[in-house]
């Protein structure tokens, strides 16, 4: 039998990740139900990039779920300095491992990666999206917005960017409504092709998603504002001076929640910087929810390992 991967959210039908996310709260609330589903099982966790969460959440997920977790990053790898093809590491890890994770820059490589094994492959990051941050994002919001399908969200700032993409596909999929604020400029902009992926999305299962150049014209009205980091892994540093001026006025600032909705909450993939696309006030404040939404990566994974692995 094919195995089953998660390459983008919109691997997902709209009623799978209502499962998915009931699953993940029923494990948050009792984790014991799930103890030993995965004994002796392993993930694979291949880097390409920089990791706090997603490596934490993957590894904790599998301790308590009584499997393994390996740690491996390209740079040390035949695959990393040129010596080995993706397809044969993907042949090979297919004879050690239950299931891989990978955070790879170029979403092809993890297609790729996907065609040629012979076990799930998992998106912990490329630059076509990040499915396990939204799927915890997700259960975040359904546990403060009481759904997690619904919703009205801003987000603000860098949109040529995986979170971004991820969120589009999200409001497709929940039928709910996204407003993406950010320069008219395609270094900033959503990519064509996903523009197009994402009407197609809507059309087929509702929600919307508009693209707008002022950020009041996006927060009016939102129960959620959500940024990035304008200096995300795959950005050069000598690009920072220029970005911190292009998107300064995406910056969530206290002031503007006050276009939002009166209990909006705050959202933030992480890792953050204070004082470039948000305030200090706002992420250590009482509306966000930045913690809760790293520590939901662990519970909403273990749903997704579970459904992926069968465990
Ligand atoms: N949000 C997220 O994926 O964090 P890491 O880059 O630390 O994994």
């Amino acid at each position: 039998m094919e195995p089953r991967h998660l390459l983008t959210l919109a691997d997902l039908a709209p009623d799978e990740i209502d499962d998915l996310l009931e699953r993940a709260r029923g494990l948050k609330a009792d984790p014991a139900t799930a103890a030993r589903a995965l004994y002796e099982r392993s993930l694979l966790m291949i880097f390409e990039a920089p990791s706090l969460r997603t490596r934490l959440s993957f590894e904790t997920a599998m301790t308590q779920l009584h499997g393994h977790a390996i740690n491996y990053y390209t740079v040390h790898s035949p695959w990393g300095v040129g010596k080995e093809s993706i397809e044969d590491v993907a042949r090979t890890v297919s004879r050690y491992c239950d299931a891989v994770t990978a955070r790879l820059y170029r979403h092809a490589d993890l297609v790729a990666l996907a065609e040629h094994a012979r076990v799930p492959v998992i998106n912990a990051m490329t630059d076509a999206g990040h499915p396990c941050q939204v799927l915890g994002d997700l259960l975040t919001l359904g546990e403060h917005l009481g759904d997690w399908r619904g919703w009205r969200m801003a987000y603000l700032g860098d949109a040529r960017n995986n979170v971004t993409y991820s969120l589009m596909r999200a409001a497709a999929l929940t039928r709910s409504d996204l407003a993406v604020a950010c320069p008219a400029d395609d270094r900033y902009a959503p990519a064509p092709e996903v523009r197009a992926e994402i009407d197609a999305l809507t059309a087929r299962h509702g929600g919307s998603v508009r693209v707008v150049s002022d950020p009041a014209d996006a927060l009016a009205g939102a129960e959620v504002v959500y940024t990035d980091s304008w200096m995300s892994y795959r950005v050069p540093e000598n690009e920072r001076e220029t970005r911190l001026r292009d998107l300064a006025s995406y910056r969530v600032r206290e002031a503007l929640f006050e276009r939002a909705a009166p209990a909006a909450k705050f959202l933030h993939c992480l890792p953050a910087s204070r004082e470039q696309e948000v305030e200090a006030g706002v992420i250590d404040g009482p509306r966000s929810l930045v913690f809760e939404q790293a520590e939901n990566r662990t519970h909403a994974q273990k749903a997704l390992l579970l459904e992926l692995l069968g465990g």
